[in-house]
């Protein structure tokens, strides 16, 4: 058996492309995690790479641990019956090891040389969203977010939509750019050329912005979490599944205490789409009583008369 050593925190396309070429040359191939960080840093790369290299045997080495080159083995006395491929291996035949780290998940740095496949089961299962969201936001919207998320997942499970968990992320996320500059929210809003929205009330402005932040910043390319996130505020004709699953578990989150709140998630949980409606038509509501008729938005009066059939 021959092992391949490294950090994998997180797997980059060159790793993948590394393991690949491994594969070709030897039929009995291994991968030896350095382990360097805390147990849960270990336990989110073993699920990545059990996901992106199913069958492969994963050996934890914790007792290399001195050294930051990846190939120091010299105490690793149980894999002397193993052969472990060295990094001179790699140079031999120039290959090329990128060294991100889970940090630069969580900073974005170099995150497109992670592969596409690592970066979406990261998001996919959340993994580092704490820390990814508390470099954003302060604790108390962070909390609010993995509400939503829950909310939203829990929506997904009742109503069986088909993809609870990107309903999760969709709802996690929703509120990524709420405490954006005005500077850094139209940028945003800009990047996905919908700088219209602009001129629409402030309130639903972290919406756009946060789905081109998701774009450009996340790399998130599914269509229907984009729309959802944007929508989440004041919603939008023919919405989806998604988009209504987003919109209600903003407003039902556990973290929600306003004058209603308990109906209002009673009804989502029993009857979706009534309770999708009720919670429009308390949104459309509160921001006439709030802002006046006239300065709601074309948006919000869209969706309002799409779901309810009347000029207003
Ligand atoms: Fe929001
Ligand atoms: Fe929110």
């Amino acid at each position: 058996m021959v092992y391949f050593a490294s950090r994998f925190d997180p797997i980059t396309q060159d790793e993948i492309k590394v393991i690949e070429f491994l594969k070709k040359q030897y039929q009995e191939l291994g991968l030896l995690l350095i382990e360097k960080n805390g147990r849960e840093g270990y336990e989110n790369r073993v699920k990545i790479i059990e996901k992106i290299c199913p069958g492969f045997i994963i050996l934890n080495s914790d007792k290399i641990n001195k050294d930051e080159t990846i190939f120091t083995l010299d105490e690793f006395e149980d894999l002397s019956q193993y052969q472990i491929l060295t990094k001179e291996f790699l140079n031999k035949n120039n290959i090329k090891l990128d060294n991100i780290s889970s940090d630069d998940i969580i900073y974005l740095n170099n995150y497109n040389l992670v592969h596409k496949d690592i970066r979406d089961f990261i998001n996919y299962n959340l993994l580092y969203i704490r820390e990814r969201l508390f470099v954003l936001m302060d604790l108390k919207r962070l909390e609010h977010s993995l509400n939503v998320g829950q909310a939203a997942y829990d929506l997904a499970t009742d109503i069986n939509y088909n993809d609870p968990k990107k309903a999760r992320f969709a709802g996690t996320l929703h509120d990524i750019a709420k405490r954006f500059s005005v500077e850094k929210t139209e940028r945003y809003i800009k990047s996905i050329k919908m700088d219209k929205i602009l001129k629409e009330p402030w309130q639903i402005h972290h919406g756009f912005a946060g789905g081109g932040y998701l774009k450009n910043n996340w790399l998130v390319n599914d269509k229907e979490i984009f729309d959802s996130i944007i929508y989440h505020t004041v919603g939008r004709e023919n919405m989806t599944v998604l988009d209504k699953i987003v919109f209600c578990a903003d407003k039902i989150s556990s973290d929600r205490d306003y004058d209603g709140v308990e109906k209002y998630r009673a009804q989502c949980f029993s009857n979706f789409e009534e309770g999708f409606k009720s919670l429009l038509k308390n949104q459309y509501q509160q921001a006439c009583i709030k802002n006046g008729k006239d300065s709601i938005g074309k948006l919000l009066i869209k969706t309002y008369n799409f779901y309810f059939d009347k000029e207003l």
